[in-house]
């Protein structure tokens, strides 16, 4: 197939997590803010909670590269869920202290303890997909918050089904809880047109009226991923038609047919 504008604006849509692709959009600005000043603030645990698919990761990697060149900053994509290796990674990346056996809590903590701080700033440790690890472990890991050695930012989605922050642990004071959420109509065109833009997309950023804004918004509820997923068939049923029938596609705007075809396809609409 000969390549078409089409392939590279579906490319923008593969749904990765890099924080060199981050797109600031003013709700999540003012809560970043909240986040940077809450991170300098001693005692308080800051909890990200959202959804699934509404930008959590995103939102941790960019603040993660942020604050890295001020402060001592370190990201857990996934969660560590030997309790061991957690304190001994813990341990590795604050003090830079290896073990080669094991490493249980009361011995951590005494090594966190004991310790100096060094830094002017408290240093933070950022766990993603925090609702993998225990009651337990979370319960050890707001002891070591407790310190105020070291600072937790921790993400994790709240799914439907089980209220995770209404558990006893998340229900202290010291919790800072920022909530993301899905994006509304105007934000979720800024986030399409912004996306585009930042890949040199110019024509295709152009295509998106405001009526195919509202129709996407509406299959997707304005939820990233699912817009990543529905933009990114889309554009490759565009791109499909550009090489087979090219003038039965219209290029000025986004064919509401298509979108629908594409909803299809991934699965948010049942045909
Ligand atoms: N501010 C943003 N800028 C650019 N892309 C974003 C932004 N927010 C979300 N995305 C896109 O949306 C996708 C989903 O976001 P992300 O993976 O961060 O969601 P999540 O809340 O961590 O979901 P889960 O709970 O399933 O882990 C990402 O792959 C990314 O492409
Ligand atoms: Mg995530």
């Amino acid at each position: 197939m000969k390549p078409s504008i089409y392939e590279d604006s579906r490319d923008v849509f593969l749904d990765t997590v890099d924080a060199k692709d981050y797109i600031q959009l003013e709700r999540i600005s003012t809560i970043y803010q909240v986040l940077k000043d809450s991170i300098k603030k001693p005692f308080k645990m800051v909890l990200l909670y959202g959804k699934p698919g509404t930008g959590k990761s995103m939102f941790l990697s960019k603040l993660h590269e942020s604050i890295a060149s001020e402060q001592k900053a370190y990201l857990y994509k996934t969660p560590i869920l030997d309790e061991s290796e957690f304190y001994k990674t813990l341990a590795q990346d604050l003090y830079e202290i290896r073990y080669d056996g094991e490493l249980n809590f009361t011995q951590f903590m005494r090594v966190v303890e004991n310790r100096e701080l060094v830094e002017a700033i408290v240093p933070v440790i950022m766990l993603d997909e925090a609702q993998l690890y225990s009651t337990i472990m979370m319960e050890k890991i707001r002891l070591l918050s407790d310190t105020r050695k070291v600072k937790f930012v921790i993400a994790l989605h709240k799914t439907e089904k089980e209220d995770i922050i209404a558990k006893e642990h998340f229900q202290t004071r010291i919790w800072e809880s920022i909530k993301l959420e899905n994006a509304l109509p105007s934000e979720l065109k800024i986030y399409i047109q912004k996306k585009l833009m930042k890949a040199n997309c110019i024509d295709t950023a152009s295509m998106f009226t405001p009526k195919s804004i509202n129709l996407i918004h509406k299959l997707t509820d304005g939820n990233y991923r699912d817009t990543n997923k529905l933009i990114y068939t889309l554009f490759d049923i565009y791109h499909y038609y550009a090489q087979n029938t090219p003038n039965k596609i219209k290029r000025n705007e986004i064919s509401a047919k298509i979108i629908e075809m594409a909803a299809i396809h991934t699965g948010l609409i049942n045909a």
